[in-house]
């Protein structure tokens, strides 16, 4: 089963994922662990270009097509061959981050995103997807108190992170089977439990 985390700047998913990933294990699943940008050596390059503060020239579109590439290479070398052996796959963002950044953030136009996306995963979903959400203003400043976090891409205005959050919520409401709203302004034990819950319930679901 494929579950990815999805939230906007310092929502504290990425710190949440080791622990879950350990209470999954314990309760006998096979689990892998991955993110994005990045998850395999191109898409960690990838990643480093994306990220870096000097990069100030990177345009929109370049942007979309460095996080495609670095999906493309994730799917095909990482994300297949692990759910074809069985395992469950969590990965902290995937293809609902580039609609929700690149298209509701930089307002690029959304059929035309959603082509080039099906391209880069070969059609791959997830099966769950959990919306680790937090007010705009709380999770600038929680990064913001962790400057080592800081990249190019937190750089974008206040209003960017806002259209960014407003259109994860508008992808979980056009898809309400796949996704899951958690409130990660809650303390991190509480935030914690919560992703438990939600992936043991999923998992009984599908039955697995
Ligand atoms: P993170 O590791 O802190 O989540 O940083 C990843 C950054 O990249 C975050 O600002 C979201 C952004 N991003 C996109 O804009 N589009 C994408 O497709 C992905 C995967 C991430």
């Amino acid at each position: 089963m494929f579950i990815t985390l999805e939230g906007p700047e310092g929502s504290g998913k990425t710190s949440q994922l080791p622990e879950l990933a350990a209470f999954l294990r314990e309760s006998g699943y096979e689990v892998l662990i991955t993110r994005e940008p990045g998850g395999t050596p191109v898409g960690d390059q990838i990643r480093e270009i994306l990220m870096n503060l000097k990069n100030v020239s990177i345009v929109p579109r370049t942007e979309i097509l460095l996080f495609l590439a670095a999906r493309a290479q994730h799917v095909e070398e990482v994300i297949r061959p692990a759910l074809a052996e069985g395992k469950l796959v969590l990965s902290d963002r995937f293809g609902d981050s580039t609609l929700a950044y690149q298209g509701f953030g930089h307002k690029t136009d959304l059929a035309t995103l959603q082509a080039l996306l099906d391209f880069s995963t070969g059609g791959l979903k997830p099966d769950l997807t959990l919306l680790v959400d937090v007010p705009v203003e709380q999770g600038m400043a929680r990064k913001l108190e962790n400057s080592s976090e800081w990249n190019r891409l937190d750089a974008y205005a206040l209003a960017f992170h806002e259209r960014v959050r407003q259109g994860y919520f508008a992808l979980a409401e056009a898809e309400p089977e796949r996704w899951l709203i958690i409130d990660a302004t809650e303390d991190k034990a509480s935030v914690q439990q919560a992703l438990r819950t939600a992936i043991l319930s999923r998992l009984a679901r599908h039955g697995v």
